[in-house]
């Protein structure tokens, strides 16, 4: 049998493969609630702009609100013959309330339907997702506040480069994710629009009032332009792309909690909570949900490009490519939201090793440019004298197998004579960590000043 939607024209119904390919129900009955809505809002226009009845309205509204119930309850039978959850819907509606449903479609397209229930999807998700990263960012702020005179190496290439606090590290994540909360909330702002009106391309002659369902729809006005309304799925690039940079930042705070964790560097103890132990090895306890992380980032990182693709090529307006847009958004936005949720969790409950991180900032010579800092300070040499200065002891600290604060003043005069013993005053890593104190720096009061700022703005919304 033909198509009940569209079969006028039709003499015979698909071929069982084109069935297989065309239909999207599997996926997009996701979008039932967002379809819902979006028609009880339609059909309320129409009937105030006195396109359809009232009495039609009533039933429409209230055969939609019984699907939304039969969906909830998992009673409702989907049909891939019918395609999506469009016409699931729709033709659900028709059993129930006979031919007033067939007045819901007026002055509408599957174009702009489909475009309103996405765009009304990605807005949650994005909200869900800011909401996520503000409690990721407040559990790095609580970790920077108990930590911020903790010392630790702070590493360029993996090596020991210079002392910086643990506090000073976690509010780099802050910063991290504090960016991808604002592109969350640019996206949410570009997008708030709705597209519903805009019907096949090219807008319609029935006399609607988009003004009207933008605003029961909780967006802030409609679309401007009817082709580009169902063209576009910048929407869902942007969600993609935006957690595609999250789940970077994501992937590259596991690569540290893996090494962090490693019994060579023992930082950090994951809680039992979050690793597993070995099926041979008893001694093991495995970062498994931090190395998950980094390895959900490819899927993430992998739809946004599987979209970009897909839209790539598309002249305007609809094809039926665009039905692909939606398995990649919705299995990115799954595994974007388990990721946040398990590095929250990771991060609230790792155990810091504060012996351990102490030990490695004081080794490798890290102290190495304050004291290249002090002969420019206090003995008046160029920086580049002082470097000079600094390798040869450094040299010697080497050949004595001692570190930097342990060399004799003597030995250290012998390579220039400008030294003196206020010298040890700045090579210990305390001492080292608390001269920083440039805005931005790494200095204790300094992470206490940027968490309290964080805190300040994430208040503020
Ligand atoms: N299932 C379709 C999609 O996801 C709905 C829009 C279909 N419109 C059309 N003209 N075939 O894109």
């Amino acid at each position: 049998a033909s198509n009940q939607m569209w079969g006028g024209r039709f003499a015979s119904g698909p071929a069982a493969i084109m069935e297989a390919i065309n239909a999207s129900i599997s996926f997009d009955k996701k979008l039932y609630t967002q379809d819902i809505r979006g028609s009880i809002a339609h059909s309320e226009m129409l009937a105030q702009t006195g396109i359809i009845s009232a009495e039609d309205q009533k039933k429409i509204a209230e055969g939609l609100n019984t699907i939304l119930s039969e969906i909830e309850a998992g009673t409702f039978e989907f049909s891939a013959r019918l395609e999506d959850i469009h016409m699931n819907i729709e033709a659900r509606l028709a059993d129930l309330i006979g031919p007033s449903a067939g007045r819901l479609h007026t002055a509408r397209s599957r174009n702009d339907q489909v475009a309103l229930d996405f765009r009304l999807w990605v807005k949650e998700e994005l909200q869900r997702t800011a909401n996520a990263l503000v409690g990721l960012i407040e559990a790095f702020l609580d970790r920077a506040e108990e930590h911020a005179a903790t010392v630790m190496p702070g590493f360029t290439h993996l090596q020991t480069a210079q002392p910086v606090t643990f506090g000073h590290h976690c509010m780099a994540y802050v910063e991290m994710f504090a960016r991808d909360l604002s592109r969350v909330r640019d996206a949410i702002r570009r997008m708030d629009e709705s597209p519903l009106g805009a019907a096949a391309l090219a807008g319609t002659g029935f006399p609607i009032d988009r003004q009207m369902t933008a605003k029961a729809l909780g967006f802030r006005e409609p679309t401007r332009n009817s082709i580009d309304s169902v063209s576009d799925r910048d929407y869902a690039l942007e969600f993609l792309s935006t957690a595609a940079i999250c789940a970077t930042h994501l992937s590259r705070l596991a690569e540290e909690i893996v090494i962090w964790s490693t019994p060579q560097f023992g930082f950090i103890r994951l809680s039992d909570q979050f690793s597993t132990g070995s099926s041979i090895m008893p001694q093991k306890k495995n970062p498994d949900a931090a190395e998950l992380v980094r390895a959900k980032t490819g899927r993430v990182n992998g739809h946004l490009i599987g979209l970009l693709t897909v839209m790539k090529g598309l002249p305007l307006a609809y094809s039926k490519d665009m039905q692909e847009d939606k398995e990649a958004v919705f299995d990115a936005a799954e595994t974007l939201d388990l990721m946040v949720a398990a590095m929250t969790g990771m991060v609230r409950d790792m155990t810091i090793n504060t012996a351990a991180m102490k030990k490695a900032a004081g080794s490798g010579y890290s102290t190495a440019t304050d004291l290249a800092d002090w002969l420019v300070r206090e003995a008046g040499l160029p920086f580049r004298e002082a470097h000079h200065v600094t390798g040869r002891a450094v040299a010697l600290a080497e050949e004595k197998k001692l570190p930097l604060e342990r060399l004799a003043l003597t030995d250290l005069q012998a390579i220039d004579s400008r030294i003196n013993d206020s010298i040890f005053d700045v090579l210990s890593v305390n001492a080292s960590v608390k001269s920083r104190s440039s805005f931005g720096g790494t200095a204790p009061q300094e992470v206490r000043r940027q968490t309290r700022y964080w805190r300040k703005r994430l208040k503020q919304g």
